[in-house]
């Protein structure tokens, strides 16, 4: 998750090529109307975007009951989206791509063929609310080249590793106590 140019196409590539996950582009769930409106200029609102993180939510339901890790590149800009997102499927772990205001600007002006102007930017800056302490994940920055920011990303999902492994271990031991 994260804004636009926060780096979200590029590292989620990085992690499926790593781990061999498949991957999806949220950006690739929009209705064609959507696009439309983003290409022209305008912000989408919430309206546009429940059809769209309802199609995401569907496609991350599919994985999880074949069984599969998978990585799914989406803004999830709102704590209201991440919930939906969430919604039903506890396998969801969020990664919020941080980037310095003048790094996203750089990063999106210099990427021309795509439907996001520059302008956009500061709407999402605005609208971004950061990921909580209450949920499932972490934040990354993405500064520094994409195989640093890679290593940060495998090292957050290896941390949640542990804290479950550490929560197995305790219930092993408690288990252990009690018999
Ligand atoms: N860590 C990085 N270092 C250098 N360039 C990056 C990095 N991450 C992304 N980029 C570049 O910045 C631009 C925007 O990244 P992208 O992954 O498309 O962002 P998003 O999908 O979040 O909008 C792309 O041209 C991409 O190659
Ligand atoms: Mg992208």
């Amino acid at each position: 998750m994260g804004v636009s140019g926060a780096g979200k196409s590029e590292i989620a590539r990085a992690l499926a090529e790593s781990t061999g996950w498949t991957m999806a582009e949220g950006d690739e769930f929009h209705p064609a109307a959507n696009v439309e409106k983003m290409r022209s200029g305008q912000p989408l609102d919430d309206e546009d975007r429940w059809p769209w993180l309802h199609s995401i939510a569907d496609w991350i339901g599919k994985q999880e009951q074949a069984g599969l890790s998978s990585v799914v590149t989406c803004s999830a800009l709102k704590r209201s989206y991440r919930e939906l997102l969430r919604d039903g499927h506890p396998s969801v772990r969020f990664c919020q791509l941080d980037a310095s205001a003048a790094t996203l600007q750089a990063r999106v002006e210099g990427r021309r063929d795509h439907y996001m102007p520059g302008a956009l930017l500061h709407s999402q800056l605005r609208t971004l609310q950061s990921l909580e302490a209450d949920e499932p994940g972490g934040r990354v920055s993405t500064e520094g080249d994409v195989p640093q920011v890679l290593r940060r990303v495998l090292q957050l999902l290896a941390e949640g590793k542990a804290a479950i492994l550490v929560v197995g271990l305790l219930f092993v031991l408690s288990l252990n106590v009690i018999l």
